[in-house]
């Protein structure tokens, strides 16, 4: 795990843009998006170099972490609205090429299957972006997770819903069950990127980077990934009790050795 720690959001925004440019620059990409307001920055900064620096995303796919159960894909606060909403819908990325799990499928534990299924036959995922809950959830992996689970239907915890309930009128709108990646499934990508911002994830960061590896911080099971970029704020950083040593080790990381 590499541990980034910028000034501010912005910062981070841009580190986390540099890393995604690179790999989609490089070749045909298959990307990993996650939803939530932690990886915005990062969108609208790749949207900004789409559209003033020719970056393209023409030849790459994409991959959502996960979805809601029930939520009708056309729901603004489905992950398939949000995400198309968000950056698919600003950037030339063909929506043909973005699949989500279908939180309205019928057989829903079948679609669980096909969904990691088309993952593996697409060559699994690249670049990974990844936020965290307050929880130390990723995805929507809450606690006591398998750290080895599939795509599967999971039920939300109390504070996930609440903490979700801003996108909604209320929090009993908000569902309680949801369809996503498993923990296994998203170690499978090539290249994580965790990213947490502001002081309300500080907790957790330092419970996924510093902690043990334990189902009660799903996030620790990046801690078994051998390619992991964890890009923080100050604010996000404040409970880690290394960052000394990885501000150290990012000032003499060597010149040939990049995210
Ligand atoms: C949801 C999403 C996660 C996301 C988390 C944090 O639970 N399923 O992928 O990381 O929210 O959201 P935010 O970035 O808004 O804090």
């Amino acid at each position: 795990m590499e541990i980034v720690i910028e000034q501010d959001a912005d910062a981070v925004a841009r580190t986390v843009a540099d890393i995604v440019e690179k790999a989609v620059r490089s070749g045909p990409t298959t990307l990993g998006l996650a939803t939530g307001s932690t990886p915005l920055g990062s969108y609208n900064e790749l949207i900004r170099r789409h559209r003033e620096e020719g970056l393209s995303f023409a030849q790459a796919r994409a991959f959502l972490l996960d979805e809601y159960v029930g939520l009708p894909a056309a729901h603004p606060e489905s992950y398939h609205s949000v995400i198309r909403r968000d950056f698919v819908g600003q950037v030339d990325l063909d929506p043909a090429a973005v699949r989500g799990p279908n939180g309205e499928a019928a057989d829903i534990a079948a679609e669980a299957r096909a969904y990691d299924a088309a993952i593996g036959a697409a060559g699994g995922v690249d670049v990974q972006f990844l936020g965290i809950g307050t929880d130390g959830h990723v995805g929507f992996n809450e606690p006591m997770s398998s750290l080895a689970s599939r795509t599967r239907v999971k039920t939300l915890t109390e504070q996930t819903r609440i903490d979700n309930a801003r996108f909604f009128d209320d929090v009993a709108q908000v569902p309680h069950h949801v369809l996503t990646q498993g923990l296994g499934t998203i170690s499978e990508a090539r290249h994580l990127i965790l990213i947490g911002l502001g002081a309300g994830k500080a907790a957790a960061i330092a419970a996924a980077v510093e902690g043990p590896l334990a189902a009660m911080c799903p996030a620790s099971v990046l801690q078994l990934h051998p390619h992991v970029t964890v890009v923080v704020d100050e604010a996000a950083a404040s409970g880690l009790s290394h960052a000394d040593y990885y501000r150290y080790a990012i000032a003499n990381k060597p010149a040939w050795q990049s995210f």
